[in-house]
């Protein structure tokens, strides 16, 4: 409840800025609500995916020990997925955190990767040494449905359109999403979104994030780190040799290299609504409601945890 506490906060900090077309100081209110928040907690926290390396980020940056001291937890943010979204005011922006055991998180290289994700009934059976339209055959197989009613969920841009144009060949349903590639691979998991799989390239930072949340779930996740699709991709990738010498920057990463412990759990409060939480409101009291999705991997449980932070005068809205 604590970590739920802290995504609540740089929820309801961040939408100050929702529809405000600055996404800047949106995504810079939920990192500053965030890291307070986690310095408030007893834990020995240790940012594993945050806003970047320390000399570009001024928080949550890479190796930034957080909180008051106690267990040692490692922990991947995106204090605002979708700071677009949050900008101009549309669907699925939320404030996202995934905590798991120290040393059991992927020091993931800040550049592109390629993803697949599906729902539990997929497990092992989609992945990115598949073609699209073999992963989209064996979704219809799993969910047991035709190829015409299999929806996949990519990231519009242009560096996806052989993906789209295969997707369409295959015959599937295709929604497109202008942001937000955890939100798109997590909701593959969860049955009422209507997304079956996901797949595209987005952040790699992302794709840690997302496979927490799909280990909790129980679903499929599978990546692939793209240098190429980089512009500063040689450094990076010149970088991404020198510290993690173990790590196969050209092979396919699993569910456990990303993610290795099954004590993890994903945290997503929605900013703005999707079908995963609703996004943050305010009322004329000065009440605040907000709405988180817990998903547990030790014990696989979801919560979505509704709270009212009650304003001194206002009242309790559920
Ligand atoms: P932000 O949270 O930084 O706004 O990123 C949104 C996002 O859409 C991610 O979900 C995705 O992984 C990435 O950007 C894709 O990157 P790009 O916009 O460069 O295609």
């Amino acid at each position: 409840m604590q970590f739920v506490s802290v995504a609540e906060k740089a929820a309801i900090a961040c939408e100050k800025w929702n529809g405000r077309g600055d996404k800047t100081s949106a995504d810079q209110a939920a990192t500053t609500a965030m890291r307070n928040a986690f310095n408030e907690i007893d834990f020995s926290g240790r940012i594993v995916i945050g806003e970047g390396e320390r000399d570009e980020a001024p928080m949550l940056y890479i190796g930034e020990e957080l909180g008051k001291g106690g267990e040692a937890i490692d922990i991947a943010v995106d204090p605002l997925e979708g700071t677009n979204l949050c900008a101009y005011n549309r669907p699925a922006a939320w404030c996202t955190i995934a905590v798991a055991p120290r040393g059991s998180l992927l020091f993931a290289p800040d550049t592109y990767m390629w993803k697949v994700a599906a729902g539990p009934a997929c497990k092992g059976k989609v992945s990115v040494e598949m073609t699209p339209t073999e992963n989209i055959n064996a979704v219809a197989k799993a969910l047991n449905k035709p190829v015409s009613e299999v929806n996949v969920c990519v990231l519009a841009r242009e560096r996806h359109q052989k993906l789209l144009d295969e997707c369409y060949a295959a015959g599937c349903r295709v929604q497109t999403i202008d942001d937000g590639d955890v939100h798109g691979a997590i909701a593959t998991a969860i049955p009422n979104t209507g997304i079956d799989l996901y797949m595209g390239a987005g952040g790699a930072p992302e794709g840690v994030l997302a496979c927490a949340g799909l280990k909790a779930a129980g679903g499929e996740f599978s990546a692939r780190l793209d240098f190429t699709l980089d512009p500063k991709g040689k450094e990076k990738r010149a970088r991404a040799e020198k510290m993690s010498s173990d790590l196969d920057l050209d092979g396919t990463l699993t569910m456990d290299t990303l993610v290795s412990s099954d004590d993890t759990a994903f945290i997503g409060c929605g900013v703005t609504s999707s079908d995963m939480a609703k996004g943050v409101e305010r009322y004329d009291d000065g009440s605040i409601t907000t709405e988180t999705l817990v998903l547990n991997a030790s014990d696989h449980t979801a919560h979505l945890v509704r709270t009212c932070h009650k304003a001194p005068e206002g009242l309790l809205h559920l």
